[in-house]
């Protein structure tokens, strides 16, 4: 193919895999964090399921993502581990099993599993004596190689926190949860907005951007002192952090649990 042609296919392919990720949000829906405190720190893979998951990758996905004509970003190295870290391996299953066909949607979810225990094993983390399985997967927690560290800026991300607003521009979040990486950063189902009402209060502060934008007739006043889920891009500068907010969804009319 001439460059030209495999630029334009490059282009053709993101949009339809955004497309479909948009169709189908409510399948590829994660419960984030559900950890029992494993780590891919904890040889949570073996060598001979790795060596499967190598024998899958290299038929399936290296032409894209190793191959010579890379058109699909490294699935090995620092950048990958940045924009998957903090989160539980299950989010990477369900990106997998979300892929259109041409994006190497092709295998079934136990030969997913495989592949994700080769990136493992590419990325330089322990393998052990028990297999990772499907049912396993959502229980182990993708860290950097120093183990769990706060989110990067720029991360998606959802928080619950006490609103507040001094004067018209300034909105800010406190006793804020520490924020969880989230894969998509719109309204939220029934359940989630009942786990967010549930969780504990936390002590991190937050300004918040945007939320006029998204919802043009907000009054801050109408939901002062009300605990709030905020979902949106992290950024951490200067003095403190801030939400470029996505979504906003008011839970209770009081801070406390
Ligand atoms: C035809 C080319 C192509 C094939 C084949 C392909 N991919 Fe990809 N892949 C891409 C492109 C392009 C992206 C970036 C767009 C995106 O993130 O949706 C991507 C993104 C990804 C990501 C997210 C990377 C990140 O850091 O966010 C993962 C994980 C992934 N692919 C896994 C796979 C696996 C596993 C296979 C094989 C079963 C595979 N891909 C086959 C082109 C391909």
């Amino acid at each position: 193919m001439p460059q030209r042609t495999i630029a334009i296919t490059a282009i053709f392919i993101a949009a339809v895999v955004i497309a479909s990720a948009l169709a189908s949000e409510s399948t590829l829906a994660v419960a984030p964090q559900q950890t029992t405190g494993k780590t891919v720190l904890d040889a949570v893979y073996t060598q001979d399921q790795a060596m499967r998951g190598g024998a899958l990758f290299a038929a399936n996905c290296a032409r894209c993502h190793e191959g010579f004509c890379p058109d699909g970003p490294p699935l090995v190295g620092p950048l990958f581990i940045e924009r998957w870290r903090e989160d539980s391996l299950a989010a990477l299953l369900t990106f997998m099993t979300g892929l259109p066909r041409v994006l190497g949607g092709v295998l079934n979810e136990n030969e997913y599993v495989d592949v994700i225990a080769y990136l493992l094993q590419s990325n330089e983390f322990p393998s052990g004596a028990q297999q990772l399985t499907a049912d396993s997967i959502g229980s182990v927690q993708l860290v950097s190689k120093g183990g769990p560290k706060p989110l990067p800026s720029n991360a998606l991300v959802e928080v619950v926190g006490c609103f507040a607003h001094d004067g018209e521009d300034t909105l800010t979040l406190s006793q804020a949860t520490t924020p969880i990486r989230i894969h998509r950063g719109i309204e939220s189902t029934p359940e989630e907005l009942k786990a967010a009402e549930g969780r504990a209060a936390g002590t991190l502060n937050f300004r918040l951007q945007n939320v006029q934008e998204i919802r043009p007739d907000f009054k801050p006043e109408s939901v002062t002192g009300h605990k709030v889920l905020a979902k949106g891009v992290l950024g951490r500068q200067g003095s403190g952090s801030r939400i470029f907010v996505t979504s906003f969804e008011p839970l209770a009319a009081a801070c406390t649990p």
